[in-house]
C-alpha cells in the first residue's frame, strides 16, 4: 500500500508552480463531445480524474493522444455510444457530466445512475431538471439514468442551488439546441466561465457565465480549437495554507487573485499578508502569528468547501477558538476525526465544526478521506511534530498533480513509499 511520509517541521522556501485547474479540465473534455473536429486543452494536468474521463472517452471509440506529455488532442468524431455502463462512470462523479453533451449530440444518452460518496449523497435532480425543460424525457430505472430528446429546445431554466455540474451539464446540453436557452441561479464558479469561454471559443453564443444568469443562443455546429483552462485555484488555496501553516513565506505562480479572493481574505483576517509579484504571482507571507477565524462554506464567490478541510488543518493550530459551517456538502467532517488524532482538538456539532486551537500537532497514521482532506493531512504533517504517514492515497491523486515533487522543491521533508 502506498503511503506519503511527511516528517514535520520543516519551514518552507522558494517557488511553486500551480497546475491547470481540474474542475475545468474535466468538464472541457467532456464538451470536446460537442464538437467532431479536434480539441486540444494545453497543459492539462495529467492527474487520476483526468486520466479516468480520458479511459472512458477511449473506451468509446474516441481518439486521445498526449503531445509533449503535456497537451491533449481529442477527437470525438468516431464516438457512438450512447449507452454507458462503464466502472470507471461509477468511479468519477463527474463523469456524469457526459450526459449532457451526449443528449446533444445524439438526442440519447443512457448511462449508470451516480452513487453517492463519501461527502454526501450528492443528487443529479437539478440536473434532470434542466434536461426536462429543454425537452428530453428522462427515465430512471435498474441502476440507469436514460434522456432521449429528438431535438433539444432552449428554455428558461431556475436552478434552485447553484450546482456547479448542473449548471455545467445544461450549458452543454443547450449550445446546440434550438433558439434560446437561459439559466437562472447558475453556479458562478471560475470554471463555469471557463467552459463557456471554452465553448464561444469554438464558436458558442453565451453570454453571462460567471456572473449567475446565463444566456446560451443555440448553434447549429461547433469547430475545434487549442485552449489553456485557468491555473487550479483550490491547489493554489493548498499552498498559501501551507504557507501559513509552516510560518513561511513562498511564491506562487499561477494564482489568479481574482479567483482566490474568499480564500485571500479569510488568510489576511486570519494573519496571513500577500503581495501580487505580477500577473498571475502571489508572495504570501505567513510568518506572522495567526488569529482564528470563523468559516461558512458557501457557492462561488462565498468560501470554497474545497478549502475547508485545508483551512481547519491551520485552524487547528491557532490559538483561540475558531467556528467553521459546511453548508455546501452535507457530510464534509471526515477529517476532523484524522485531525483530532494529531492531536487537534475539534468538536462537531451537525454542520459545524468548533475548533479549540491547539499548541502543537503530532504525527501519526492517518488517512486520506477524500481529496481536499488528504491534503489537510498533508499540512498538518508539515508542522506536526515527528511523522506522519497518510494512506488512502487515491484521493489526493484525484486531483494534486506531484504534489510530494511540489512540496520537496519548497524544502518540505514529504516522500512517497509503497509499504
Ligand atoms: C463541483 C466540484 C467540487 C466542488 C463542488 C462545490 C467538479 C468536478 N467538482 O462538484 O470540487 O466541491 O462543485 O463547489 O467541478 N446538488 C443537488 N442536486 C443536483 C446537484 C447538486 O442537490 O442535481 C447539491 C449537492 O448534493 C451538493 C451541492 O448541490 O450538496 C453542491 O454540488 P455541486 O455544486 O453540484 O457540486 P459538483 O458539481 O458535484
Amino acid at each position: 500500500m502506498e503511503k506519503i511520509i511527511v516528517e514535520g517541521g520543516n519551514k518552507l522556501k522558494g517557488e511553486v508552480n500551480i497546475s491547470l485547474a481540474k474542475n475545468s479540465v474535466l468538464p472541457i473534455i467532456v464538451a470536446s463531445i460537442l464538437s467532431p473536429n479536434d480539441v486540444v486543452i494545453k497543459n492539462a494536468p495529467m492527474l487520476e480524474d483526468v486520466i479516468v474521463l480520458n479511459d472512458l472517452l477511449l473506451e468509446m471509440d474516441c481518439s486521445i493522444e498526449t503531445i509533449n506529455n503535456r497537451d491533449l488532442k481529442i477527437n470525438t468524431s468516431n464516438l457512438k455510444e450512447t449507452s454507458m455502463n462503464s466502472d470507471l462512470i461509477r468511479k468519477m462523479r463527474a463523469s456524469f457530466l457526459i450526459m449532457g453533451p451526449m443528449l446533444s449530440r445524439f438526442g440519447k444518452c443512457k448511462i449508470s445512475m451516480p452513487g453517492g460518496c463519501n461527502i454526501g449523497s450528492r443528487p443529479i435532480d437539478l440536473h434532470l431538471k434542466g434536461f426536462k425543460l429543454l425537452g428530453a424525457d428522462i427515465e430512471i430505472g435498474h441502476g440507469f439514468v436514460e434522456a432521449k430528446a429528438k431535438k433539444l429546445k432552449g428554455n428558461r431554466i431556475y436552478l434552485d442551488f447553484p450546482s456547479v455540474g448542473a449548471t455545467e451539464n445544461i450549458l452543454m446540453a443547450s449550445v446546440l439546441a434550438e433558439g434560446t436557452t437561459i439559466i437562472e441561479n447558475a453556479a458562478e464558479e471560475p470554471e463555469i466561465w471557463d467552459l463557456a469561454n471554452f465553448l464561444n471559443s469554438m464558436g458558442a453564443k453565451i453570454h453571462g457565465a460567471g456572473v449567475g444568469k446565463i444566456t446560451i443562443e443555440g448553434v447549429d455546429s461547433l469547430k475545434g480549437i487549442e485552449y489553456k483552462p485557468i491555473y487550479d485555484r483550490v491547489e493554489a488555496g493548498t499552498f498559501m495554507v501551507a504557507a501559513a501553516i509552516t510560518k513561511s513565506k513562498i511564491t506562487i505562480n499561477g494564482a489568479i487573485e481574482d479567483h482566490l479572493r474568499p480564500t485571500i481574505e479569510k488568510l489576511k483576517e486570519c494573519g496571513v499578508k500577500f503581495e501580487s509579484l505580477g500577473e498571475d504571482t502571489i508572495l504570501v507571507d505567513g510568518t506572522g502569528e495567526k488569529s482564528p477565524v470563523d468559516i461558512k462554506t458557501l457557492p462561488y464567490p462565498g468560501f470554497p468547501t474545497d478549502m475547508q478541510a485545508q483551512m481547519m488543518a491551520l485552524l487547528s493550530i491557532c490559538k483561540g477558538s475558531s467556528i467553521i459551517t459546511e453548508t455546501v456538502f452535507e457530510n464534509r467532517f471526515m477529517h476532523v476525526a484524522e485531525l483530532v488524532r494529531m492531536g487537534a482538538n475539534i468538536k462537531i456539532d451537525g454542520r459545524t465544526a468548533i475548533i479549540e486551537g491547539v499548541d502543537s500537532l503530532t504525527g501519526c497514521d492517518v488517512k486520506a478521506t477524500d481529496l481536499r482532506a488528504g491534503a489537510a493531512m498533508i499540512l498538518a504533517g508539515l508542522v506536526a511534530h515527528g511523522r506522519t504517514e497518510i494512506s488512502d492515497l487515491y484521493h489526493i491523486d484525484r486531483g494534486y498533480v506531484d504534489i510530494e515533487e511540489k512540496f520537496r522543491g519548497l524544502g518540505a521533508n514529504i516522500y512517497r513509499v509503497d509499504k
